[in-house]
């Protein structure tokens, strides 16, 4: 339902002028981030907040990340700061990480949906430092899409989805990660990554030895089971189409995909290609470079597949090197666990 007249504004200094004074009373602003775009709003505004779960359409149980512009705002936002979480922010703040911590009485329910804890972002991108500094306020945001749909990595794929559901969008280049922030639970005795991003398991590693995975980070949720990350029991990433993951050696996968094109000749099939190979039949986007670009160009092409009208997408998987874990999370959820190893 359209009812809003979002504006589109750049990065300029009046336009983040303008952006911020729309947080400041209670709007709904989307930014561009190095990991995926953003749909803030006043962390301290109730209402505010509640909105942007309406322009989403996301569940209310699913708590959002708390932006902040300099550490200084921290203590506005959590309790107390862990040890593990002052390691992690000398060495990844700001950047594309997001930590756990005990919330401070401040940070109202709708952003934690209840929980006791909060997640805190830092981010390294100078227009979203901008934005929030202007705005003088921790900005709650998710990624700035349609719940359930692929995020987004250029200001095209959020005015798709937002368009007269938001105030503003501000639209930067491209997101030069391409998939979210790292998420490190940091409230138990080791820290916990929630979710893989850029910032992978071993460089964590380096800084603290007893980093852990989440089990539930490529292995989906049995049924009933409560995650420690209520976003995972969501479906997401999931473009129109009916995506399935074809994983294994590239010569395997290649005649793998050959033949399931085969058998679904009559329907419009797409297939993500991470390995060059070439395939007669079937509407194919390329990868390159290596995990880290597939997980940049990802959600971008997964929303090209619904651009050009496929039906079904087979999805390459061959390369394992750092960023596997993460591009996996993202594939595996893209396509409802659907995997295919051959
Ligand atoms: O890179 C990013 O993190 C982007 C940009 C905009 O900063 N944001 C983003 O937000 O990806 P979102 O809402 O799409 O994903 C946040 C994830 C969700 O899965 C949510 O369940 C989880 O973080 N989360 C948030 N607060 C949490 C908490 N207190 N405990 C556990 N998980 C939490
Ligand atoms: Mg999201």
């Amino acid at each position: 339902m359209i009812t809003i007249n979002t504006q589109i504004l750049g990065e300029d200094e009046k336009s983040i002028k303008t952006a911020a004074e729309i947080l400041r009373n209670g709007g709904l602003v989307a930014f561009p981030t190095e990991t995926v775009y953003g749909l803030g709003a006043d962390a301290a505004n109730e209402n505010a907040v509640k909105k942007i779960f309406k322009a989403k359409g996301r569940p209310s149980d699913n708590p959002l990340i708390v932006h902040i512009s300099t550490p200084d705002m921290l203590p506005e936002i959590v309790r107390h700061i862990p040890e593990c979480a002052k390691i992690l922010m000398d060495a990844f703040m700001p950047g594309p990480i997001t930590l756990i911590m005990n919330k401070n009485s401040r940070v109202g329910n709708a952003v934690t949906a209840g929980l006791d804890t909060v997640a805190v972002r830092f981010p390294s991108h100078e227009t979203a430092r901008r934005l929030i500094s202007e705005a003088g306020v921790p900005v709650a945001a998710p990624s700035a899409n349609l719940s359930g749909k692929p995020s987004p990595t250029i200001a095209r794929h959020v005015i798709c989805d937002l368009n007269g559901r938001v105030d503003a969008i501000i639209s930067g280049g491209e997101c030069s990660a391409g998939v979210e922030s790292t998420v490190i639970d940091c409230t138990g005795e080791y820290p916990v990554i929630l979710r893989p991003g850029i910032i992978t398991y071993d460089d964590i590693k380096e800084y603290i030895p007893e980093i852990q995975t989440d089990k539930n980070v490529l292995t989906a949720l049995k049924e009933g089971e409560a995650p420690k990350c209520p976003g995972m029991k969501y479906k997401h990433y999931a473009p129109d189409a009916d995506v399935t993951v074809v994983e294994g050696e590239p010569s395997a996968v290649a005649s793998a995909i050959k033949k399931l094109i085969s058998e679904n000749a009559g329907k419009k099939i797409g297939v993500l290609s991470c390995t060059g190979e070439k395939y007669d039949g079937a509407f194919t986007l390329y990868t390159k470079n290596g995990n880290a670009g597939y997980a940049h160009s990802l959600f971008t092409l997964l929303r090209g597949f619904d651009e050009e009208g496929v039906d079904i997408v087979f999805a390459e998987f061959c390369i394992n090197d750092k960023y596997s874990v993460s591009v996996k999370n993202r594939l595996y959820k893209s396509a409802g666990n659907k995997i295919i190893y051959v």
